[in-house]
């Protein structure tokens, strides 16, 4: 038995937990790369069917590999009409990450292998996942506007059709550059705390749908995924433009965290924000509706008072959440489905950390140190008082 305290790295902050060579994050310096390539090139030059086959294979594909990856996606875009019928079920009561992790949970039923761990069939089953969680991430905004349900396009893109599903109108050349450049830059961030879950489940040899939804549970926390909704209710509770530094002043000397602010790793600004930054300032000249230009304002001010405050004295810089939730109204998205954005653009990175880590399978389980009392005689109920 210990009979020192052993040092406790409470939130496993600063532990190393595995090797990965799927994504870097550079926090000192905020850099980001996906297997070798950096964010910024990614966002400019790729697009996230292409950055998911990269992160799941560990390579570009060729053109025949992406045409038949593609392919396959596509092919798969659809919901069985059971997932309908519960997310109608659901949408008018519960929130949509729970709705999502539901939803996901009930693929297992149409595999007919779900316990194959072989590369491939693992490989085929985050395929099917990234095909049709943006799908349920649609269905349910669509239910929860009481709205029909949309079949899918196969002539769009992932994250266009997502858009075209939720909307029904396919995106223009900006909202389809916008909502694929959102996927890109949420698809993988190491080993963050959903990335984490989704390995623990992984390790005890669950399924990996079971993984999934493990993940969908921790993303949705407002300390993680759950930050860009969070953050947009803040903006929204500021309300108007001229309110912005008053409230953050005041949250501040009130002790609040400011949502969408801080990361446990990025101590200077977040290259995601900074990739989407520019969209911001092209969405405020695009005459947005008297709503969305608020939201965008005082994102803006927000962002700059927040870098004078806490940026470079404590390393608090706006983190990608901060800044997607205006940019998703920019695409007339509700601020509730933000986070299932999150989910169907993550599926890549966590189906590329499943196949990783179940090549060098070990079953996660830490220790803690046992702060109570040992040998504690039991009372009978009568005698307790
Ligand atoms: N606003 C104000 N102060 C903050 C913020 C913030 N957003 N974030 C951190 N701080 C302060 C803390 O109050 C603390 O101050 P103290 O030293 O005076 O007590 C200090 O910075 C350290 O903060 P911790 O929460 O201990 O640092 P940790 O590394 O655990 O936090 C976290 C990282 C959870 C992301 C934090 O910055 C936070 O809560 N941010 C807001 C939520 C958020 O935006 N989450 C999304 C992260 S990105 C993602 O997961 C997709």
């Amino acid at each position: 038995m210990l009979t020192q305290k052993p040092t406790i790295n409470y939130g496993l902050e600063g532990i190393y937990v595995d090797e990965s060579a799927i994504s870097k994050v550079d926090g000192q310096n905020g850099r980001l790369w996906y297997r070798g390539y950096s964010i910024e090139e990614l966002a400019d030059k790729s697009n996230f069917e292409e950055v998911s086959y990269l992160l799941i294979y560990g390579k570009l594909p060729t053109k025949t590999e992406f045409d038949e990856f593609v392919m396959k996606l596509k092919d798969r875009t659809g919901l069985p009409d059971e997932v309908k019928r519960v997310i109608r079920k659901m949408a008018p009561i519960a929130h949509p990450m729970d709705i999502m992790r539901t939803a996901t949970s009930m693929l297992v039923m149409y595999d007919k292998d779900p316990n194959n761990r072989d590369l491939e069939s693992t490989v085929d089953k985050i395929i099917t996942l990234l095909a049709k969680l943006p799908s349920i991430a649609a269905a349910i905004g669509r239910f929860r506007e009481k709205k029909r349900y949309i079949e899918p396009d196969s002539s769009l893109n992932l994250s266009e059709n997502f858009l075209y599903m939720l909307t029904g109108r396919r995106p223009n050349k900006f909202e389809g550059k916008l909502i694929d450049l959102m996927f890109i830059l949420h698809a993988e961030h190491s080993t963050n705390a959903s990335t984490f879950s989704v390995l623990v489940t992984a390790s005890t040899l669950a399924d990996v749908y079971a993984a999934t939804t493990t993940g969908i549970g921790t993303l949705k926390g407002p300390l993680h995924g759950g930050a860009d909704e969070a953050a947009l209710n803040m903006i929204k509770a500021i309300g108007d433009p001229d309110n912005t530094e008053k409230y953050i002043e005041e949250a501040l000397e009130g002790k609040q965290k400011i949502m969408g602010f801080g990361h446990r790793v990025y101590k200077a600004y977040d290259p995601r924000a900074k990739l989407v930054r520019s969209y911001l300032e092209e969405s405020l000249i695009k005459e947005p509706t008297d709503e969305v230009r608020r939201l965008l304002q005082i994102a803006l001010r927000a962002e700059k008072l927040m870098i004078e405050k806490l940026g470079k004295s404590k390393g608090i810089w706006p983190n990608i959440d901060f800044l997607a939730g205006p940019l998703y109204r920019v695409l007339g998205i509700d601020s509730k489905l933000f986070t299932p954005i999150f989910v169907a653009s993550r599926m890549s990175g966590w189906g590329s950390h499943i196949v990783e880590y179940w090549n060098n399978n070990k079953l996660v389980r830490p220790l803690e140190y046992y702060t109570g009392p040992l040998d504690v005689p039991y009372k009978p109920i009568e005698l307790r008082q």
